[in-house]
């Protein structure tokens, strides 16, 4: 965890970001995978552990915003726990080390709870992304679980998004000693092993065991595939040939759990064609234009609509656009290549606090959601300040479905030259991505850099 100073000054800020009333922060359970004492990998609920810094189940924060006081619902450990699990420290001395002074049995929250609701004061919650949530949420608040959505707190939602959005610099360490230290080592042992022959599964195994050697796991489930057309391909069963290109969108996530989401596509043969070439590069020069593009003040929809732009001018340089490349974007037509968002922020969570709801997270008054194929896809529009960490992400991909509905529809016939995309329909997808902060005047791409030019690839693949 960071210091414990961190944590007293983010609830500090939340306190003074209140009203009033009672702020419900609830620790994440241990979920079961086959029965209940085999479970999945524990991982923390952001928005506590970004408040509390604490990475154990079944404990609730409670942030009194009336009278100010701060604590932890929680047990410690009895008998048959320390023989299972060995030794653990006290609650009051965990909870001390994140600047929390008192704790209390978990089972007292309920008429903590109760007595709130009795004296007619607000309980602030953000919504439950868990069926435990949703129950504890239940049974706290005597609120149907299937409504609990209904009374989340707007309050609470814009101060953690407002808290969580800017990154304190301890955070950009953690983030990109990460990309450093971690998925870099994970990229470099991809670009060592992949060959002709191998199944993807080994290339995914090798990358998510390498980010379990550094005692963090993976951010999210590794996508790797040679059907990268395919946006979030979890299948990793197939055998990689000589002519494809394998697309890997993997990151590590830290040890105190931030999340790192970088993308690369490389060619299984260590050389791209000529026609892979002509793509890549396209999406090589959005990527990049778009990152020097990025700086407080700027709307984070403009810099989409500058990769849109970027897209349907190379595609047009080739045949597979023709016409107005602005009218083009500006219609939408460049989505069937470019169907989804050029990125969205990144911190404890991979979408970070998509939880919360994504609207909050991107959009504002001034910024509101598009509903138009593709941009609506777009999960961060508004404009960017000084500590945001992004994705730049952008992508083409030949989407064998999505091309045979919009040509038998007649779509955007006078934009996109469908005889010409017929020769690309076995051609998969390429994206790549890097995780980006807004400095004071611009941006800095976090971590050491993965091979990512043409040239950069096929040196780093002939070694
Ligand atoms: N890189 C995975 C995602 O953005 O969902």
């Amino acid at each position: 965890m960071f210091k414990k100073e961190v944590y007293v000054e983010r609830r500090k800020k939340l306190q003074a970001e209140m009203n009033c009333g009672l702020v419900l922060l609830p620790a994440n359970t241990e979920s079961p995978m086959n029965y209940l004492a085999n479970t999945y990998h524990f991982r923390q609920d952001s928005t506590f552990l970004y408040f509390f810094g604490l990475n154990l189940p079944n404990l609730v924060g409670v942030v009194d915003i009336d009278s100010g006081e701060e604590l932890i619902y929680g047990n410690d450990i009895n008998l048959d726990d320390i023989i299972w699990m060995g030794p653990q420290p006290k609650l009051t001395d965990t909870c001390a080390n994140v600047g929390i002074a008192k704790t209390k049995p978990l089972a007292s929250l309920d008429e903590a709870v109760k007595k709130a609701i009795l004296e007619s004061r607000q309980i602030h919650f953000l919504a439950p992304y868990r069926a435990e949530r949703k129950l504890q949420l239940e049974n706290l608040l005597g609120i149907n679980h299937a409504n609990i959505a209904n009374y989340v707190s707007e309050e609470l939602i814009n101060a953690v998004v407002k808290l969580r959005s800017v990154k304190d610099d301890c955070e950009v360490i953690e983030m990109e000693n990460t990309i450093t230290n971690v998925t870099c080592k994970m990229y470099d042992a991809a670009l060592k092993a992949i060959t002709a022959g191998k199944y993807e599964r080994e290339i995914s195994g090798l990358m998510e065991g390498i980010s379990m050697q550094h005692g963090g796991t993976v951010a999210y489930p590794v996508i790797l595939s040679v059907n990268g057309e395919t946006l979030h391909n979890h299948y990793h069963g197939n055998k990689m040939q000589n002519g494809d290109l394998l697309l890997i969108d993997a990151g590590a996530e830290s040890t105190m759990s931030y999340a790192t989401d970088i993308t690369r596509t490389f060619p299984v043969s260590g050389k791209f064609t000529q026609k892979q070439r002509e793509i890549y590069e396209i999406v090589l020069r959005a990527e990049t234009e778009c990152i020097e593009a990025m700086r407080p003040g700027v709307l984070n929809r403009d810099i989409h609509l500058k990769a849109a732009q970027i897209i349907a001018t190379g595609l047009k340089e080739i045949g597979l656009m023709k016409g107005n490349v602005e009218e083009a974007v500006k219609a939408g037509a460049h989505a069937m290549f470019f169907p989804h968002g050029l990125g969205h922020m990144i911190g404890l969570d991979v979408h970070d606090m998509e939880d919360i709801g994504e609207n909050y997270v991107g959009y504002n008054a001034e910024t509101i959601r598009a509903e138009q194929f593709g941009l609506a896809y777009l999960r961060m529009g508004r404009r960017l300040e000084k500590g945001f960490v992004l994705t730049v992400e952008p992508g083409i991909y030949f989407i064998p479905a999505l091309i045979d509905k919009w040509r038998a529809d007649g779509k955007f016939m006078e934009y996109i030259n469908y005889e010409k995309v017929d020769e690309y329909k076995d051609f998969g997808g390429i994206r790549i991505e890097d995780d980006v902060l807004v400095t004071e005047d611009g941006y800095r791409i976090l971590g050491k850099n993965i091979p990512k030019t043409v040239e950069e690839i096929e040196a780093a693949m002939a070694r």
